[in-house]
């Protein structure tokens, strides 16, 4: 896939001069958090919501066959839940490498369980992106989830961590939910 975002993030400069922020993380992020954090506390950002509508060729896919991965799409009034990890800005390159596959840094804020609030930043593959994949019935998403694997895995592994790592956060997800109880019933 042609498109990477790692030279339009590396331009992001909301938050120059900071010596530490908040990373709000929905997907993988949740559950596979390998760069160092000074901080890590469960978060949530309203507006947005989960969905697995993003294709991946380069961690639970290929080219040729793309697995399926969070993004997050507008959806007003909700509530999306997750983990937030406060990052030195060090850690950017790392995350803009990781999340290159169709990724823009936003700026948004994250909201904690005891009520206070921070402008953070969250990796968002909107829906021009050239990995874009878009709705498909959760059938067909396990379908597709059950078919792929890529350098970082096997899709599946990718859709069950995140089901276990909301399950422990208390933050059912049904759309998520809804995509494991059919890859169950795939051999
Ligand atoms: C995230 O986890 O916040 C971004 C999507 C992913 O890397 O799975």
């Amino acid at each position: 896939m042609s498109l990477n975002t790692i030279a339009i993030n590396g331009r992001m400069d909301t938050f120059d001069g900071h010596h530490q922020v908040w990373l709000f993380g929905y997907g993988s992020l949740i559950f596979k958090a390998d760069f160092p954090y000074l901080e890590r506390r469960p978060a949530s950002i309203g507006g947005w919501t989960r969905r697995f509508w993003q294709g991946s060729h380069d961690h639970r896919g290929t080219e040729a066959a793309p697995g399926r991965v969070v993004t997050l799409v507008p959806a007003p009034g909700a509530v999306c839940h997750g983990m937030a990890y406060l990052v030195t800005p060090e850690e950017f390159a790392h995350l803009d490498h990781r999340e290159k596959n169709g990724y823009l840094r936003l700026a948004v804020d994250i909201g904690f369980e005891d009520g206070s609030s921070v402008l953070g930043l969250v990796y968002i593959a909107t829906e021009d992106n050239a990995a874009f994949l878009g709705p498909a019935s959760e059938r067909e998403i396990a379908q597709q989830i059950a078919g792929a694997h890529g350098p970082s895995g096997p899709n599946r592994e990718y859709l069950l961590e995140l089901a276990s790592a909301l399950r422990d956060l208390g933050k059912p997800d049904e759309h998520v939910f809804a995509i494991e109880r059919h890859l169950a019933g795939i051999a």
